[in-house]
């Protein structure tokens, strides 16, 4: 018998990501389990890419700088003031590096992302975590009376993953005003793009009046390049952006990633056009779900979360689903302590399959 390895308590304490299954398998799947788009890389995005190919014998820019610059360009925010990241998870990662240690406070929503525990597991920090409201949405008077001298990471999930709700951002302001400005604040807002409540450029104004926020962005969502791994932070000062790459790797972010995500900034109208198609089919989906006698709550994201119902065995609907080729996501590997779904909207077509299959399931002849 070999002897098992020993590993420090660091690992022991971190929890493993609830990472979505399906990937190997050949056959065509409704894949609506990890809030991915549905629409492929846009042709010129393609072709940034492709030029990008021949370079791949040199490390990449490890300042980013076009990535830097177009961002800047795009948002109004100083090049210094923007963190880069191999995805939008390696600056969440890194910033609980930056800022935890044991003797610190973390204090974030839960249900929320299934990354966040990593970060206090991580540094020996204390994660304090707040429930959601009935609504299902962040309760920011709450998270604000744990706030104390310790804290030192505040995340607010803005429209929250996995229930699809946001908060105004009124509400959010007003938080901030609230905050010490020794805590720092991340506002994850990898769904921004996908909420009505407000514009999705609103909530960089924030950002004058709070040295202490980031606002955390994505490339893997709306425009659709998860499987090159690009996110970035626009943030009020420029001491994060400084810790977060102190506490990384040179060159985190590729070559194929920086070039997809410069030439992504330039398509500002296709965007919109994704997000329409997405907002049409979750006002569909979502009826249709109220068709079937389902609340789902209300989605400013692209994708819906729901209550199964007590009675409702949420592995006999998770395999049944999965038997009908659709993969969604269980609630309860995302912090739900009750039967519950979360499902990415999809193509028309992709969509009228999930419901199918959820009908015969719920209510099999
Ligand atoms: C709320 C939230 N934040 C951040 C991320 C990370 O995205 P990425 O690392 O692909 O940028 C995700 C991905 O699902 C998410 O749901």
């Amino acid at each position: 018998m070999p002897v098992a390895i020993e590993f420090s308590q660091r690992v022991r304490r971190i929890p493993v990501y609830p990472a979505a299954g399906g990937y190997a398998q050949q056959e065509p799947l409704v894949r609506l389990a990890s809030n991915e788009s549905p629409f492929p890389p846009l042709p010129a995005v393609r072709d940034a890419i492709d030029r990008a190919l021949g370079t791949l014998n040199r490390y990449p820019d490890p300042s980013n700088s076009l990535l830097r610059r177009g961002l800047s360009d795009r948002y109004g925010v100083p090049e210094t003031r923007i963190a880069i990241g191999n995805g939008s998870c390696d600056i969440l990662l890194a910033a609980g590096e930056a800022l935890l240690e044991p003797g610190a406070e973390i204090v974030y929503a839960w249900p929320s992302f299934s990354v966040y525990p990593h970060l206090a597991a991580a540094s020996g920090a204390r994660a304090i975590t707040v429930p959601l409201d009935r609504q299902q949405r962040h309760d920011l008077p709450a998270m604000l009376r744990e706030v104390t001298v310790a804290t030192r990471l505040v995340i607010v999930c803005n429209p929250n993953n996995p229930t699809s709700t946001a908060v105004p951002l009124a509400d959010i302001a007003a938080f901030l005003a609230e905050v010490p400005p020794h805590v720092c604040v991340i506002v994850d807002e990898a769904y921004c793009e996908f909420n009505l409540l407000e514009d999705p450029d609103a909530s960089l104004e924030l950002l004058g009046a709070h040295p202490n926020l980031a606002l955390l962005r994505t490339f893997s969502k709306v425009h659709g390049l998860c499987g090159l791994r690009v996110g970035f932070a626009l943030c009020g000062s420029d001491e994060l952006p400084r810790a977060l790459d102190q506490v990384r790797q040179p060159f985190f972010c590729n070559a194929l990633a920086q070039a997809a995500a410069v030439e992504a900034l330039a398509h500002q109208d296709a965007v919109e056009d994704r997000v329409t198609r997405t907002v049409a089919e979750r006002i569909s989906v979502d009826e249709r779900l109220r068709a079937l006698g389902i609340e789902p709550a209300e989605s400013q994201a692209n994708f819906c979360w729901f209550q199964l119902g007590q009675d409702t065995d949420e592995q006999v609907v998770m395999r049944g689903l999965e038997e009908r080729g659709v993969l969604v996501r269980a609630g309860s590997a995302l912090g739900s302590q009750t039967p519950a779904l979360r499902v990415t909207y999809g193509l028309p077509e992709e969509n009228r399959r999930f419901l199918d299959a959820l009908g015969e399931v719920l209510q099999p002849v």
